[in-house]
């Protein structure tokens, strides 16, 4: 690792700001953990900055990518149900059944916290080796007050045995736990009155997450959630018109939620209301893949009422065991349609802003230095094709923690 005590500098740089590419070749400069500044390479005077220390040349450089919803601490997995979906059972059936989320959660009960960081590295290790630099980590397979307070202690843990930022949700009101079988009003009480005071008053949450849907929670009860989260002064957002419409979108704009997710069922009233709330969608096109929906989220019309789009891995063992950034840019983009343009800012900018992050995911100067070098020529290049390896550099606070030699020939 190189620390930055000098100035480090990156030349003759394809440059994605987290927007747009810049026209021309740039050069970016690094100190003390901070973008310190960046220009055209045509225009750049290394004799107006002493003491720097070049470690890169030529590639494409983009912000580290943000991944702003993951699953990733759990125990277990759900190969068989993947193979039951194959003989026709449904997501929703498996569900009502006692599996899905609930099968997740026997077995993260059972598991030590020792035990959900073995589990978790491989998958964290795969998001950094493909990019990422800031994640989200939600509970949600605890569903008792002990065992959610245990994920979230597990995913600050992770952001300590990894040079990454880990931005962590309380989702409680993930599935109904069977010890609350029918009593779910009563299971929200819990959620309002146990979990979410604990988790502010250990600051283990810095977000509150509902999942609003028939096989999940009710809007009165999710409001309910979003209000008590408020109260302890906690941003919220929710998993909503994933399966079907709820207003569930529509709710969490109604709260400032920094972001509905999913959101394949999500009609114009709901955009709307997204858009006056600057409330961020994030697109979850790994999901749509495994569960083979053929319900497409409403691009065109946020589009039309500029509703940032974000975009995530969604990494969960159900409905999308995938620990693989760029993959979810190229599904964006051959299933949703995005341009590599939309999908890069959505892993970027974007989902930084949908983690109440503004700072992040953008290449300005005075941010932190969080940022890839990517041996191929083009931005696009990373949505279009799926291809592990390209990552040449990965930078948190101005540190290379991903040291691969330079290559001079990358453009
Ligand atoms: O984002 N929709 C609910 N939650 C997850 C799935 C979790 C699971 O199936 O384990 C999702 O799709
Ligand atoms: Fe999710």
């Amino acid at each position: 690792m190189s620390r930055a005590s000098s100035i480090q500098l990156w030349r003759d740089l394809v440059l994605f700001d987290g927007e747009q590419t810049c026209p021309q070749p740039m050069a970016v400069w690094v100190q003390d953990g901070r973008i310190a500044g960046f220009c055209p390479e045509a225009e750049f005077d290394a004799a107006a900055l002493s003491d720097v220390r070049e470690v890169g040349r030529g590639g494409v450089m983009t912000p580290g990518l943000v991944d702003c919803h993951t699953h990733l601490v759990y125990a277990g997995n759900r190969a068989r149900e993947f193979e039951q979906r194959l003989e026709g059972v449904s997501y929703a059936d498996i569900a009502r059944a006692g599996g899905g989320i609930l099968s997740t959660v026997r077995a993260t009960r059972a598991a030590s916290e020792d035990e959900l960081i073995a589990a978790s590295l491989p998958r964290l290790d795969a998001l950094l080796a493909d990019g990422v630099t800031t994640l989200e980590i939600k509970s949600g397979y605890g569903l008792s007050l002990d065992d959610e307070l245990k994920l979230l202690r597990v995913a600050r843990r992770l952001s300590q045995l990894r040079p990454v930022r880990v931005l962590t949700t309380l989702l409680g009101a993930h599935a109904l736990p069977p010890d609350y079988h029918e009593r779910a009003d009563e299971y929200v009480t819990l959620v309002c009155e146990s979990m979410i005071p604990a988790a502010a008053a250990q600051g283990l949450a810095d977000a509150v997450d509902v999942f609003c849907e028939h096989i999940g929670f009710s809007p009165a009860q999710c409001e309910r959630i979003f209000q008590a989260a408020q109260r302890h002064g906690l941003p919220i957002k929710a998993h909503a018109e994933q399966l079907s419409n709820q207003g569930g979108s529509a709710l969490t704009a109604r709260y400032q939620g920094l972001s509905a997710d999913h959101i394949e069922y999500l009609d114009e009233v709901g955009v709307q209301a997204m858009a006056a709330a600057g409330t961020v969608a994030t697109l979850l096109p790994g999901a749509f893949y495994t569960l083979r929906e053929t319900q497409l989220p409403p691009i065109a019309l946020l589009r039309q009422y500029g509703v940032p789009m974000a975009l995530a891995s969604d990494a969960n063992p159900g409905t999308a065991p995938i620990c693989f950034p760029t993959l979810t840019l190229n599904l964006a983009c051959t299933l949703f349609r995005l341009t590599p343009r939309e999908a890069l800012a959505g892993m970027t900018a974007h989902a930084a802003r949908a983690l109440g992050r503004p700072d992040l995911g953008r290449i300005a100067v005075g941010v932190p230095a969080d940022l890839c070098l990517w041996a191929v020529q083009q931005p696009a290049e990373l949505a279009y094709a799926v291809q592990p390896g390209r990552l040449r550099q990965r930078i948190v606070n101005g540190v290379i923690c991903h040291p691969i030699e330079v290559d001079h020939h990358a453009r």
